[in-house]
């Protein structure tokens, strides 16, 4: 066991784990995080995206070791049911949201995205998303919701 300290959606907590641990796990079972999802496991699909430092990473692919003091930011730091990001808030409003395995993650790509680029083209969007696996409806509504999100009043 390694006891480590991390800030996670802006309070600092400590974790004690074994430092391979992946930082999907520490997330959701040490930390009860549970927005942050699991679909393969393996790096593919990006349902387990966070944003570690500002670099957006697969969760299930990094050892909690290797993190130790920095800074991440879950789905659950972006904003509250009350108070939603302004992503969260278009893909509700655009049917960006489709499933709830993919979702948190696919709003992770789109925040590390538009926090560079707060008016993407689709061309940046599908790149920056291509990370983000889905396997139901498709991606036209995501990208609509992604793109809108920071237009005037969230419309075209
Ligand atoms: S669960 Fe991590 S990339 Fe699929
Ligand atoms: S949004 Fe999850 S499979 Fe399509």
């Amino acid at each position: 066991m390694t006891r480590l300290m991390m800030t996670v959606n802006g309070e600092l907590r400590a974790v004690e784990a074994p430092p391979m641990t992946r930082l999907l796990d520490v997330l959701r079972l040490y930390l009860g995080l549970t927005g942050t999802k699991e679909g393969c496991g393996e790096g593919e699909c990006g349902a387990c995206s966070v944003i570690v430092n500002g670099l957006l990473v697969n969760s299930c692919l990094i050892p909690v070791g290797q993190v130790a003091g920095a800074t991440i930011c879950t789905v659950e730091g972006l904003g509250t049911p009350e108070q939603m990001h302004p992503i969260q808030a278009s893909f509700l409003k655009h049917g960006g949201a489709q499933c709830g395995i993919c979702t948190p993650g696919m709003m992770m790509a789109a925040v590390h995205l538009l926090e560079r680029e707060p008016h993407p083209s689709l061309v940046q969007i599908q790149e920056a998303l291509a990370g983000n696996l889905c396997r139901c409806t498709g991606y036209q509504k995501i990208f609509d919701a992604v793109r809108l999100a920071y237009a005037a009043g969230g419309e075209e």
